[in-house]
């Protein structure tokens, strides 16, 4: 039995990491639990944002990198090719995030001395600790995905499989082993994100660390279905480090929005048939976080799957624009879906089956009599240049699939930008 134990868990392990012996994926549970030897009383009050998806770190007691800066250092025990995934995961949160990623210089006191170590798949201090820290990867895990997620440590980010509302959404029965849920310095709201770069992987066949999901229609998780940041790992950065410019879009819950919230919605001239403004809501619905529209009496999201209508109550979020539509020229509008980029183009969710990403999709649909109602949905892509597919729009008079839709996008307007010369 104990031969058996002790040949099991690194071969189950393995199956998780990639191959790698000798390994550990998660960062030390000292690490996690409010260790005071690194923990850091930032301020004694401010509030801690509404993170969509994600778990992170209370900012009461763990350090954030001021203005989103993190300083690396490239260490000499990586290869050429581990620098190339590092840089790959640079990227990763340089085009998606307002994160930057800044090489050391003299003078630099607190930074992140990216290291292999091959006994380990990956693991990283949680937080700026002060002074020198580390992320590390190793063996067979040294890939762009381990990198992005042991960055994710770096700037706060927990597990999202060790959420404290986790088993609302796992189950780890008949798994090797249970990871601890985080109940201590946790903030666990939102949407679940079983697609987070944060969640380890679901596989049937493997350790079962990331658990097996109970939601119906999703098949894996984390890096297993996303080789990057998810959609709302992605939101919940850019909430978490205050972004702004086109990553200032909040998704916010239908259950407590506040006034400021209030105001910051817009409905781009959409109206429902009788007078409501119409806002873009987003919820989790047979395996995926789809867009739809929001239905402010009812605090629900209407989404369209092919012919059915779904209407969802639970965990539904609403898009908030904060600093009106056209903010130090960062402008929110609707595009035609020819001129339409998923470059500029706002991503609401993803779908669990494989690397297809939602956005937000608004379009009119011409009923009997004249009567024109206007839905806001969903389309799909997974390329990077265009919208090729028909948007898929929720509708009381039978859901619809236009070709010709209009998409939630953002960007940098250059002749606002040349008035300011
Ligand atoms: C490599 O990882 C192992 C296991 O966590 C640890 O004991 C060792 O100190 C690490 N090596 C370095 C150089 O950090
Ligand atoms: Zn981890």
């Amino acid at each position: 039995m104990g031969i058996l134990i002790h040949f099991l868990i690194p071969l189950l392990l393995a199956n998780f990491c990639s191959g790698s012996t000798n390994i550990r994926c998660s960062v030390p549970s000292s690490w996690l639990s409010g260790n005071p030897t690194i923990q850091r009383s930032t301020s004694s009050s401010g509030h801690v944002p509404y993170v969509s998806g994600i778990n992170f770190y209370n900012t009461y007691l763990w350090t954030k990198w001021p203005k989103g800066k993190v300083t690396y250092k490239l260490d000499a025990t990586l290869t050429a090719a581990d620098i190339i995934e590092v840089r790959k995961a640079f990227n990763e949160y340089h085009t998606k995030t307002c994160i930057q990623f800044l090489p050391w210089e003299q003078g630099d006191v607190d930074f992140v001395n990216i290291e292999r170590n091959d006994s380990v798949c990956g693991v990283a201090h949680v937080c700026k600790i002060g002074g020198y820290q580390f992320a590390q990867f190793g063996g067979n895990c040294r890939t762009m995905s381990t990198m992005v997620h042991e960055l994710g440590h770096s700037l706060c980010l927990g597990h999202e499989h060790q959420r404290e509302d986790r088993d609302e959404h796992l189950t780890y029965s008949s798994c090797h082993q249970t990871p601890s849920k985080d109940t201590h310095n946790w903030v666990t709201k939102g949407i679940y994100d079983y697609r987070s770069i944060m969640h380890y992987w679901c596989d049937a066949n493997n350790a079962c660390l990331g658990g097996r999901p109970t939601q119906s229609n999703v098949n894996n998780c984390g890096g297993a279905v996303t080789t990057g940041l998810s959609v709302m790992d992605v939101d919940g950065i850019n909430s978490l480090y205050n972004c702004q410019g086109c990553t200032r879009h909040r998704w916010r819950p239908a259950q407590s929005l506040t006034q400021a919230d209030r105001e910051n919605l817009y409905n781009f001239g959409y109206y429902s048939q009788n007078g409501a403004p119409l806002y873009p809501c987003r919820a989790a619905s047979r395996g995926e976080v789809s867009a739809g529209t929001f239905d402010d009496a009812t605090k629900s999201c209407k989404i369209s799957h092919g012919q059915d209508l779904v209407t969802i109550t639970d965990n539904v979020e609403v898009l908030t624009i904060p600093g009106s539509l056209n903010w130090f020229c960062y402008k929110y509008e609707l595009v035609s879906r020819a001129a339409a980029s998923p470059r500029t183009a706002i991503p609401a969710g993803s779908s669990n089956w494989d690397k297809w990403v939602g956005y937000i999709a608004y379009a009119s649909k011409s009923g009997t009599g004249g009567v024109t109602e206007r839905s806001i949905g969903k389309v799909w892509t997974w390329t990077h240049s265009s919208f090729g597919y028909s948007a898929d729009m929720p509708a009381a008079s039978g859901n619809f699939f236009p070709s010709e839709y209009q998409v939630l996008s953002c960007h940098l307007d250059s002749q606002c930008m040349s008035m300011f010369g």
